[in-house]
Formats: C-alpha cells, structure tokens, sequence
C-alpha cells in the first residue's frame, strides 16, 4: 500500500540530488578551472532560486499550517521555518558571491566564502529534509485521508507554481 506523502516524498528525491551537487561544486574549487566553476555555481544558485525557493515556500503556507494543525500547535513548526530562513540568507550570500566569481583574479576570501556557503547550504538543507521526511511525513502519513493528502498537494503545487513565477522570473532575467 502506498504513502499518502509519496507525492512529496519523490518531489525530495528530485531535488535531493541537486543538494548533492552543492557539495561536489564545494569539493570541486581549485581543482577546475574558473569558468566551470562559475557555471556550476550559476546552476547551483537557478535551482535553489527557480526550485529549492518556491518549494520551501510552498511549505510555509500550506504543509506547515497543516502539520501545525494535526499537532494542535501553530508554533510547533516554527524551528523548521527557522530552517528556511538561515537557508535564504545564506542563498543570498551565494547570489553575491555568483557576481563576484567574475573578477579577475578572484579573491582567495571569496572562494574560501563560496566553499563555506555551498558546504552550509549542502548541510542544512540535507538534515532539513532528514527532519521533514523523518518526523512531518510519517504524522501526515498516519492521520491524512489520501483525499486530504492529494488536496494538500495539490495546493502547494500551486503555491510553488506561483513562487517560481515570481522568483524564477528575477532569477533567470537577471541571468542575461
Ligand atoms: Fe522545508
Ligand atoms: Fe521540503
């Protein structure tokens, strides 16, 4: 029998594997040439912008209140949006430092800076997820009816529709 959460448990897994990337792109400063890094760093930062973004907002106006209610604790998700703050600002960082890699040469303070934010967003980003599967999924799972799992869903698919609409819009015109 299937998970009511399978939905957002796969929608995980998809962008798990671009948080993976964050690390390798870490891993990779002072061992690729300076172009590939800068690429990697502009995919690194079009996917949190255009994806990792709208998904978390979608959290925040539709899974949270939901989880918050089964729990009968509006408060009790509010470390996890703690979690997507400290991930903005450091999102942000990433985004300045994106437009810095263009110099030349670029500063041994910027690159130690890109290796301690990408290293900060691979981790943070991976125990959030850890805490979103290990402890919201499993309470959604026992106490959502699969009608009331595929409304939710439904709903934060368009919330993050129209997040990306607005983020992704910024992020990509600011690409060119
Ligand atoms: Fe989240
Ligand atoms: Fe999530």
């Amino acid at each position: 029998m299937g998970l009511v959460t399978q939905p957002l448990r796969e929608e995980h897994k998809e962008l798990i594997s671009h948080i993976e990337a964050l690390r390798a792109v870490a891993d990779s400063i002072g061992e690729v040439p300076r172009g590939t890094l800068r690429r990697s760093v502009d995919d690194a930062y079009t996917f949190l912008a255009n994806h990792l973004i709208p998904h978390a907002q979608a959290e925040e106006r539709v899974l949270y209140p939901a989880v918050g209610a089964l729990l009968g604790a509006p408060e009790a998700t509010a470390t996890m949006s703690q979690d997507h703050i400290a991930i903005g600002r450091l999102i942000d960082e990433l985004k300045a430092l994106r437009t810095r890699l263009s110099a030349d040469p670029v500063s041994d303070a910027d690159l130690k800076d890109l290796r301690r934010v990408l290293y900060g967003l691979y981790t943070l980003i991976s125990v959030h997820f850890s805490k979103e599967e290990d402890v919201y999924l499993p309470l959604l799972d026992a106490k959502l009816s699969p009608e009331e799992a595929r409304r939710l869903f439904t709903a934060m698919g368009q919330t993050a529709q129209a997040a990306h609409a607005q983020h992704g819009g910024k992020a990509s015109s600011r690409e060119h």
